[in-house]
């Protein structure tokens, strides 16, 4: 076997395919592009889809590549198993209807016995059982003895994912030796155990798998390969498991060094240490491709990662946040492969640092409950917590529910989790109807016409007046030949000035004319192919399939909307300037009456900088440059400087817009602006958190700004008549009444204690006995809890030994206080005691030390009957 390790054999493996005349793709990233079946990426053909089902065309239709993957379906087994791992890299060999199985199966075989030189009697082969023509390859053609052939069935060779290409497959594996089995002779590839260690898959992809599940033979059969870079690894540098290959292992020094904990001398931290060593790959990669901490979706796979790996830092005795001087390991040894890593390794340590942090502030709180849960749970025998319980962690503490079961694993425990997912339902249901807007309810993305509309004559960046003919109407999700008046629905015409929702811009509103009918146009949005609709409401007459119409876009509300838009493009461009270029737009919305706009940046925005931002916005509007719009290929977009949003960047032609001399270049399907004087003023107005590592804009431009300016004036007005000051001395003059009020506060504070302890010459007198101990019982109102607490210390020492209890009715609220002298307070005649028998009587309660407690209560009318129960609770409590 060759000496080589992972970046050795990732070298090799690209050189190989490109000497079999295949094209080397880099690495795509995590996040799929155009696939909402997919999470995140999860093998090398998972970005490739639309080439294994002819869409799209690779140039001589083969290709090989190192595809960084993420695999979270066996997150539990991760350090626990030699195999197991989020994060790892597929080697791949891909032939879209060129070659098929003998090429796959023979270049894997020489690539394995002749390039890696691992000794053919250790690798076994299985095929899908009904396979015989992989079968015969193996057996005649490369000469694998039969005995070493294992067929196995549709769970163990037929490879398919949710949706998209599939089919049997042949998988290579090792034979790791006796010492690796589970001692049953006849084991071999299929069993359980660890001795056949599956390294390469190679996929005959005939069908294609459709979201019901039915499969459809493809025109071509494909060839789809996946090879474990660290499997493979671990085989050619004979490690006990992916952890211990040497560049993991250097990630595992890096945490005993931090935790102080040396690997392999305890099982539990061992697992603990795998975990971190694999986490930590994963969120450097996740983060790296844009991810960011979140509840849902892949940022929540983000969270749980980073959440995951904190918590096993904890439990190797890591005090504080350690996971960015693992994360900068990682970095520094995939520098070579991924140098890009390092270029952005300031925004992703700050992500991760920042997500870090916020776990651990809940943490502590959160293990603690949960800690109590436990101990009641196994004080009344229970071998589950409360769903409840368990949501309400989850829900309040921020405490992830998969942390939740992992600790409760641990200590033989479990929660019925389909009780807790119908909480989450139940919750997200409420804020989804709290969120629902008066659109029309069935013109979702599962409207089967919606979906395949095709492409519209969109040409509302230059005209906001358009003549056209209706070509398709629906009400209630229906196709319908006519609308009424009073009705509502949707309009589709061939051509329209309209802007369909899109890129953060909202839709436009307006107007629709026929000769039999006027309709108001209330929102407009537009499917992934461009077609655009109208959502109508009938004004007057009707409107019928075929009809010529002339449209009208709300003119002064688009002009509105283009402004913001444009003015998002300047707020991007001078937040890079003024915070850094780690700044990204993380997403936008595009109103008339305002903008916001989210970017990745990791600490509240100062005062400071956002006036600098502010001003840097309005400087270039003041210069009135001009706005430019091109479309270009994707490529002549790059070279010239454009910056764009992930999504927009996977077409052929992309709309570039232009400030200026480049002062600002993005890709952008928006409406802008012609020139920038146009937006007259731009001012912020919040800055704000939306998710870790996410801040949030909003501002207003145009004749927005002059009204919020004259609003602000007025009130500015008004105080300054009020306050009989000029406007430039306002902020002195309030801060001064301040404090002026503070002081008077005191001051009347000092004279209510005086005042309520001049009667306490008076209460001392009312002093009586019981059972030989001496007690004070009197109500008192409106007092405040400072005063009420030094008149009961003041009648506590002047009675020396004795009980006082006072109650205090202020507003319709009840404050009881009961103290306690040192020489008596103890268990049985206890402050906390009294006063909770005492608040009983008036419906509510509260306790407190031996000495000293409060308690609250509800009944007025019963304070008396309250306090005059005080000398038999004082009986009762001695005998
Ligand atoms: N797509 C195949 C796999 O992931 C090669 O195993």
């Amino acid at each position: 076997m060759k000496d080589l390790g992972l970046n050795e054999i990732r070298k090799e493996f690209l050189e190989f395919f490109r000497e079999k005349e295949h094209n080397i793709i880099k690495s795509f990233p995590l996040i799929p592009m155009d696939d909402d079946s997919l999470l995140l990426i999860n093998a090398g053909m998972a970005p490739l889809k639309k080439y294994f089902t002819g869409e799209l065309k690779m140039p001589g239709n083969r290709a090989a590549s190192s595809q960084r993957c993420i695999r979270t379906a066996d997150i539990e087994s991760v350090g626990i198993t030699q195999r197991h791992g989020t994060f790892f890299e597929m080697l791949g060999n891909f032939s879209f209807g060129n070659y098929f199985k003998e090429e796959a199966i023979s270049w894997a075989w020489e690539f394995l016995t002749e390039r890696m030189e691992i000794p053919k009697e250790i690798l076994w082969i299985s095929v899908y059982e009904e396979d015989d023509e992989a079968f015969s390859i193996w057996k005649d053609k490369i000469g694998v003895p039969e005995e070493r052939i294992v067929r196995l069935g549709k769970e163990d060779n037929f490879w398919e994912i949710e949706e998209g290409p599939c089919g049997p497959c042949s998988e290579i594996h090792v034979d790791r030796g006796i010492k690796y089995g589970c001692g049953d002779p006849d084991c071999k590839p299929g069993c359980d155990c660890d001795r056949f260690l599956e390294v390469w898959n190679l996929v005959f992809t005939q069908f294609n798998k459709d979201s019901k599940g039915n499969y459809t033979p493809l025109k071509h059969p494909n060839i789809d390969t996946g090879m474990g870079l660290e499997r493979i690894t671990m085989v050619m540098e004979n490690a006990d498991n992916i952890f211990e290959i040497n560049l993991v292992k250097d990630i595992i020094h890096t945490i005993e060094d931090i935790s102080g904990v040396k690997y392999k001398t305890d099982d539990k931290k061992d697992i603990s240490i795998r975990i971190i060593a694999d986490h930590v790959r994963a969120m450097t990669f996740l983060v790296y491709d844009g991810i960011i901490p979140s509840n849902e979706g892949r940022g929540y796979v983000l969270r749980r990662i980073i959440r995951r790996a904190s918590r096993h830092g904890k439990l190797l005795g890591i005090k504080g946040k350690f996971l960015t001087e693992v994360v900068n390991k990682v970095m520094e040894i995939y520098n070579m492969e991924y140098p890009e890593l390092l270029r952005d390794k300031e925004r992703i340590t700050k992500i991760i640092a920042s997500e870090e942090g916020k776990f651990q502030e809940t943490i502590d709180q959160g293990l603690s409950i949960l800690e109590n849960l436990i101990e009641d749970a196994k004080k009344s025998n229970l071998d589950y917590i409360n769903s409840e319980d368990a949501f309400k962690l989850y829900d309040t503490y921020g405490f992830p529910i998969d942390l939740t079961v992992e600790i409760l694993k641990e200590n033989s425990l479990n929660v019925n989790l389909d009780e807790f997912n119908n909480l989450l339902e139940e919750q997200r249901e409420r804020s989804r109807s709290s969120r629902q807007s008066g659109n029309v309810g069935w013109a979702n993305e599962k409207n089967e016409y919606l979906i395949n509309l095709q492409e519209s004559n969109f040409i509302g960046y230059d005209n906001m007046t358009a003549e056209s003919e209706v070509i398709m109407i629906l009400k209630e999700g229906d196709l319908v030949n006519s609308l009424s008046a009073g009705e509502e629905g949707i309009v589709i015409t061939e051509t329209t000035p309209f802007y369909g929702e899109g890129g953060g811009q909202v839709g436009d509103t307006g107007l629709i004319k026929s000769e039999t009918g006027f309709l108001e146009v209330f929102d407009t949005k537009k499917n992934k192919n461009n077609g655009i609709y109208h959502f109508v409401t009938v004004k007057e007459g009707k409107i019928n399939l075929g009809d010529k119409v002339n449209l009208y876009v709300d003119v002064d509300r688009r002009h509105d909307i283009t402004k913001n838009h444009t003015a998002t493009h300047l707020l991007h461009r001078a937040l890079r300037e003024v915070l850094g270029d780690h700044v990204h737009q993380a997403g936008s919305y595009v109103g008339p009456d305002r903008l916001r706009f989210d970017i990745t940046h990791f600490e509240t925005i100062s005062k400071e900088d956002l006036l600098k931002v502010q001003d840097i916005v309005n400087d270039s509007i003041s210069r009135a440059l001009p706005v430019f719009k091109q479309s270009m290929t994707l490529k002549e977009s790059e070279e010239y400087g454009a910056t764009g949003l992930f999504e927009d960047k996977y077409k052929d032609i992309v709309r570039v817009v232009t400030v200026g001399d480049k002062f600002s270049v993005e890709l952008c399907g928006g409406c802008h602006v012609n020139n920038i004087s146009e937006i007259q003023m731009l001012k912020i107005v919040s800055e704000s958190s939306v998710a870790a590592g996410v801040r949030r804009i909003e501002a207003i431009t145009g004749r927005k700004v002059y009204e919020v300016l004259k609003d602000d004036e007025s009130v500015l007005n008004e105080l300054s008549d009020n306050l009989k000051s000029e406007k430039k001395d306002l902020a002195f003059k309030i801060r001064y009444m301040h404090i002026e009020v503070k002081t008077l506060e005191k001051e009347l504070s000092k004279l209510k204690e005086k005042d309520s302890l001049k009667g306490s010459d008076d209460i001392l007198k009312t002093v009586k006995e019981v059972s030989g101990i001496k007690f004070i019982t009197h109500r008192v109102s409106d007092m405040s809890v400072d005063n009420l607490r030094a008149l009961g210390d003041n009648l506590k020492d002047r009675l020396q030994s004795g009980v006082v209890v006072l109650a205090n009715v202020a507003g319709d609220k009840i404050n009881f206080l009961a103290t306690v002298s040192k020489d008596l307070a103890g268990k049985t005649i206890s402050a906390g005691n009294i006063v909770k028998e005492v608040a009983k009587i008036t419906g509510g309660n509260g306790g407190g030390r031996p000495d000293f407690a409060m308690a609250g209560g509800r009944h007025i009318d019963k304070v008396d009957e309250a306090l005059s129960s005080v000398e038999s609770i004082i009986n009762n409590l001695k005998k």
